[in-house]
């Protein structure tokens, strides 16, 4: 049982999507985590690490799709490889879960009663995009078109990259679904709202008591001002995801289920582990502490929903989220071209876990500022500091400790005053971590890496030795340079798991507590001594890079694998024609029958350009017509050839037509 004036403590992580790979972002957040929680642990608190997979949505059902497997399959494979890049990330999760879980099902339905009861949900009725050919509707993502401000093509739904502007679907022009590339309509549907404006008092307190950090407040104080919304919590099918009580053809928007994922996992540890009791975590007014790790991307759905799904449903809310910035590289957004868009996995196949925990840690402060990493300051800051400062305090004593005190400390210290300085730095250096002021923790250590260093450099144990005389001496300074070595070890070690485990074992020592710092270890045999941690050598970093440079080109030669060769091409009897009868076709909603003149011949071809072109607006237009295709029997006839034409679909669509001049039947080359 945990002493009584421990703290119960849950942390989480953001859960990350189950349709893609973890990469270095995803490695930022789960790192400031996991060195948070393992700070605790080392305080002597109860904290458990608790997090999953987002398993439900529209992006994981389609990529299912395309893969051709389902997304139960999907989400089982991306979930169990997140867990394996966190383990070998050193990550320690107590729990690692899924949203896809009848415990998170179970939940969500009845914080979805309880909202339901006190008239926090309703119905109506609202217009959206939807995908006729697939039978779908269209979320802003999966609709793309022409920008209404600027023109560029192949812009999303919601926003356009090129200039930026913010607009609804509906503005796009020629816009079409990237499912199908149909146009999409207009259709009815009713959906779930969940009436955020009844949380608007409760939430603007709660936005100001501390579990923000300021500027997230200052954020949200624009939502305040600009007014709650409701907010959405149904789909139609088909979709991923838990259907709603009472419906058969509409779910739970995975933003709904995500968050309660939390619980769902904690549940799933609770049930499995003795002593552990669920309730006592999360009823109203709990005594522990819970923690919510994101990035700043969701911090509306964590700061705003959140609180308020949970305060309405009877449960406690976050003592605090905490919102970290973005991870950049080399000053820019990661990027698959140039070989920057690194997975976890590519990462750990080249360097050492605790060499990125360490750059990160330096890095990060508890501002919501983006981070990033620049590979040649990364290289020279793991090599000159933990190899060059911490571990060389280790290398520079343990052979003679090891050599000739057969590996036994001194019984007293060399200098007092300075282990008390290193002792009582932990004070702050706690601060710090706690406060997740990382980069001034790291700094605070170095510099008390330094100052060991300069005590060796100082005493000369190496010159010392020559004097057979001077070998208490020796053992004095070289004892002294060890227990400088395990505080800075014991201050590390939220950091650097891996490393410190293996220092814990050459100083002979019981996992370390925070607490150890104030009782050296005197009189005490140590074990060999094995370099910690090796160089980087700028090679690795470069293979590292190149096989992510190597992947996004591979996804670029499977496209070229479709590209036909010139001898091929050849093949294709393109011709100009001129056409010179239009008809609709009977019985078809997509078709037109065209009569073309190619020159010394005639030609009946069926073309599916009926929903952007009328057919009296055709004769005497030159198109380019493929004039070996191989006949094809139709319901209507048979087509006896192709023209050309760009575009989605629906309305955008325009025939290719050779400048005037030309003449039908000409050979296009
Ligand atoms: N599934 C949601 C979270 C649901 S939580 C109930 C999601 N998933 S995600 O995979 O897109 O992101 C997971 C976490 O990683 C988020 O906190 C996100 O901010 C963080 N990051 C994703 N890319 C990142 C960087 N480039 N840098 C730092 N963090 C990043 O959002
Ligand atoms: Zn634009």
């Amino acid at each position: 049982m945990a002493p009584h004036h421990s703290r119960q403590i849950i942390a989480t992580s953001a859960l990350p999507y189950a349709n893609s790979s973890l990469h270095l972002g995803h490695l930022l957040e789960v790192f400031q985590t996991d060195a948070w929680v393992r700070f605790q642990k080392m305080r002597g608190h109860q904290c458990f690490y608790i997090g999953g997979s987002d398993s439900h949505g529209t992006p994981i059902m389609i990529q299912a799709e395309k893969l051709g497997i389902s997304p139960e399959q999907l989400v089982r494979q991306i979930s169990a490889e997140h867990q394996q890049d966190c383990a070998d990330f050193c990550i320690e999760f107590s729990n690692f879960y899924t949203t896809h879980s009848a415990e998170n099902q179970q939940l969500v339905e009845s914080i979805y009663q309880a909202h339901l009861a006190q008239g926090n949900i309703h119905k109506r009725t609202i217009k959206q995009a939807f995908d006729p050919e697939k039978k779908m509707f269209l979320s802003d993502r999966l609709i793309k078109g022409e920008c209404p401000k600027c023109g560029a093509q192949n812009q999303y739904g919601d926003n356009c990259e090129a200039c930026g502007a913010t607009y609804s679907p509906t503005e796009l022009r020629h816009s079409y679904s990237t499912l199908s590339g149909a146009k999409p309509i207009q259709k009815s549907s009713e959906h779930y709202f969940f009436k955020l404006q009844h949380f608007e008092t409760m939430l603007h307190e709660w936005t100001r008591q501390g579990h923000l950090q300021a500027s997230v407040t200052h954020k949200l104080d624009e939502w305040f001002n600009a007014g709650l919304e409701e907010w959405d919590i149904s789909r139609d099918a088909p979709y991923f995801g838990f259907k709603i009580p009472g419906e058969s053809e509409k779910y739970f928007y995975c933003w709904l289920d995500a968050p309660v994922g939390y619980l769902a996992s904690f549940k799933n540890y609770c049930d499995k582990t003795p002593g552990m009791d669920f309730a006592h975590f999360w009823k109203k007014d709990s005594t522990t502490e819970l923690y919510h790790f994101i990035g700043k991307d969701i911090m509306y759905f964590h700061a705003l929903f959140w609180p308020a799904i949970l305060s309405g449903a009877g449960y406690r809310t976050p003592t605090q989220i905490k919102t970290h910035g973005f991870l950049t590289i080399n000053g820019q957004k990661m990027s698959k071209s140039r070989g920057t868009f690194i997975k976890a996995r590519t990462y750990l196949d080249h360097l050492h876990p605790d060499y990125l925990r360490y750059y990160f840690a330096a890095k990060l402060n508890e501002h919501i500022e983006d981070i990033d990493i620049q590979f040649d300051d990364f290289i020279q800051r793991i090599n000159a500091d933990l190899i060059g400062k911490y571990v060389n305090i280790a290398s520079r004593c343990a052979n003679f400790i090891n050599h000739s005190f057969s590996g036994q400390l001194s019984t007293t210290l060399a200098e007092p005053a300075l282990y008390n300085e290193f002792a009582n730095a932990g004070n702050e250096i706690a601060e710090k971590f706690d406060q997740l002021a990382y980069s001034q923790a790291v700094r605070h250590i170095m510099a008390l890496a330094d100052r060991a260093n300069q005590y060796i450099d100082e005493k000369k144990p190496w010159a010392m030795i020559k004097d057979a005389s001077r070998s208490n001496e020796v053992h004095d300074v070289c004892s002294m340079g060890i227990q400088l070595f395990r505080l800075l070890t014991l201050y590390l070690k939220p950091i650097l798991p891996k490393t410190t485990e293996a220092a814990e074992q050459f100083l002979n020592s019981a996992p370390l507590m925070w607490e150890a710092k104030d009782k050296p270890l005197l009189g005490h045999r140590i074990n060999a001594f094995h370099p910690l941690l090796q160089r980087i050598d700028k090679k690795q970093v470069d293979a590292m890079i190149d096989q992510e440079k190597q992947t996004a080109a591979e996804t670029r030669l499977e496209i070229k694998k479709s590209y036909v060769s010139i001898d091929d091409f050849a093949k294709i009897d393109l011709r100009v024609a001129k056409i010179i009868q239009a008809n609709h076709v009977k019985g078809a909603d997509k078709l037109l029958q065209l009569q073309l003149d190619l020159g010394d011949e005639s030609r009946q071809v069926f073309a599916g350009i009926k929903s952007a072109y009328s057919p009296e607006t055709l004769i005497g237009k030159l198109v380019v017509v493929v004039a070996n295709l191989e006949p094809r029997t139709m319901r209507f006839g048979v087509s006896e050839g192709m023209v050309l034409a760009a575009g989605p679909g629906g309305e955008a669509i325009w025939l290719l037509s050779p400048d005037s001049g030309a003449t039908p039947g000409m050979k296009i080359k």
